[in-house]
């Protein structure tokens, strides 16, 4: 088979990369180990950026997200048996961040490319990206009892954190920079109402947790948990009760209700230097890990893919090669910028073991500057929504 870019992996980097080229007219391939079912029903982020939501609506993907998103203009953090608003809007220009699952977005996505007969491959895993090097790189990978060849100009490495294209890159030409935090959050989706119309972000003795949800009937909670625990430690009783500990707050109360569906996830960081080498050209999780108490990764996604639709639709409309030469050094700046800000919110809101009470008492002493401040409010504020430029 052969087409003009040859995307590894259907997440939200691989389906809005292929949505995006289709716009401009450049024909794409999507292979993608899983089924459709499965990346349809995968349950991860949950926090769009203004920027994101603004390029889905522009690329005519954002109906159900502007009908059906929540649209949030601020967010909570609770510490020391207080609320504290930040509000966005007012410390940003009027920026807001919209709360819509990540596999609604994926959801959008398949819809608009099967709609336009796009390709996509489902329950094709590719095996190894060959020719990086070369003008003709080609994709190796294996639906069912069929062997397969993807021959293409360039190829996309969209394929997440455990993907097989970043290994196409030879090692000595690559730089891996990783951090491992040492907890972990176990998240739960749950058939219970929000309690609160915006995210609560709670620093708490016990460790943190946060509130967040998917919809009016749905809740998505988390809470901080050892690296090496596993769910059988976690029959529902508890998580409620921690999350009924850690959120607790005088005049307010957590409602609970039937857990559809749990889960834990190591909280790292992760960059590779530099996320393209000849022909292939890596984006989103495959090329770099934020922990989630920044909302970042989905956002991330989303703005390599915009770099490098534009990048790719300049070399095809008129042999431009300098954005894709560019690509890696202009993602990298934003990455980094949102490695900073999620270890910043990582350091402040959890309970790191062994620190004692004087890093307790900086922990507070930050929060409370972060809320009292307007200089530090903003600095929050303008993260967590997006910055325009890094
Ligand atoms: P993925 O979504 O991982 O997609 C990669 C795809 O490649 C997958 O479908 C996979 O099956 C496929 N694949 C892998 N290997 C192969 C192969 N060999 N061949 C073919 N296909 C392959 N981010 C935010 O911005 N905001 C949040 O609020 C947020 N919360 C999160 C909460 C949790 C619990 C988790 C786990 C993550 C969260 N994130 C958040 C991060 C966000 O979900 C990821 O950054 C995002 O999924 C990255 O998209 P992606 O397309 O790069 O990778
Ligand atoms: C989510 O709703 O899943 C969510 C929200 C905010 C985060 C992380 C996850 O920081």
């Amino acid at each position: 088979m052969r087409t003009q870019v040859g995307i590894v992996g259907a997440g939200p980097a691989g389906l809005l990369l292929s949505h995006l080229l289709h716009l401009e007219g450049i024909e794409s391939v999507v292979v993608e180990t899983r089924s459709r079912e499965y990346v349809e029903h995968r349950v991860r982020a949950g926090v769009l950026e203004h920027g994101p939501v603004e390029l889905l609506k522009q690329a005519g993907v954002g109906a159900r997200l502007v009908r059906e998103g929540l649209q949030h203009h601020g967010i909570e953090l609770r510490f020391g048996g207080r609320g504290h608003r930040i509000d966005f809007p007012s410390l940003t220009g009027g920026r807001s961040i919209t709360v819509y699952g990540q596999q609604e977005v994926v959801k959008d996505l398949i819809r608009a490319r099967l709609a336009a007969d796009g390709r996509i491959l489902f329950e094709a895993g590719a095996l190894g990206v060959d020719g990086v090097d070369s003008s003709a790189p080609l994709v190796r990978y294996r639906q069912g009892d069929h062997e397969g060849e993807l021959s293409c100009d360039f190829v996309a490495g969209c394929d997440g954190s455990h993907g097989i294209c970043r290994g196409a890159i030879p090692a000595g030409a690559l730089t891996v920079y990783e951090k491992e935090y040492p907890f972990a959050w176990l998240g739960i989706l749950a058939a219970a109402s929000p309690s609160t119309e915006e995210l609560i972000y709670a620093y708490h003795e016990r460790g943190f947790a946060l509130h967040s949800m998917r919809s009016p009937q749905i809740g998505r909670l988390y809470v901080q948990v050892r690296p090496d625990e596993t769910l059988d430690g976690w029959p529902d009783e508890r998580i409620w009760s921690e999350l009924q500990a850690r959120l607790a707050l005088e005049g307010w109360s957590l409602t609970e209700g039937p857990i559809l569906e749990k889960g834990i996830t190591a909280m790292r960081s992760s960059v590779v230097e530099p996320i393209q080498y000849g022909r292939l050209f890596l984006a989103g999780d495959a090329a770099h890990i934020v922990p989630a108490t920044g909302a970042k990764g989905l956002n991330l996604a989303v703005a390599d893919v915009r770099v490098l639709a534009e990048a790719l639709a300049a070399w095809y409309r008129h042999g431009r090669t300098d954005l894709l030469e560019r690509y890696s050094a202009t993602c990298l700046r934003r990455v980094w910028r949102a490695e900073h800000f999620s270890w910043w919110m990582t350091s402040m809101l959890h309970r790191f073991e062994g620190d004692g009470a004087f890093e307790q008492r900086l922990q507070l002493a930050q929060l409370r500057y972060v809320c009292g401040s307007r200089a530090a409010a903003t600095t929050l504020a303008e993260n967590y929504v997006g910055l325009e430029s890094v």
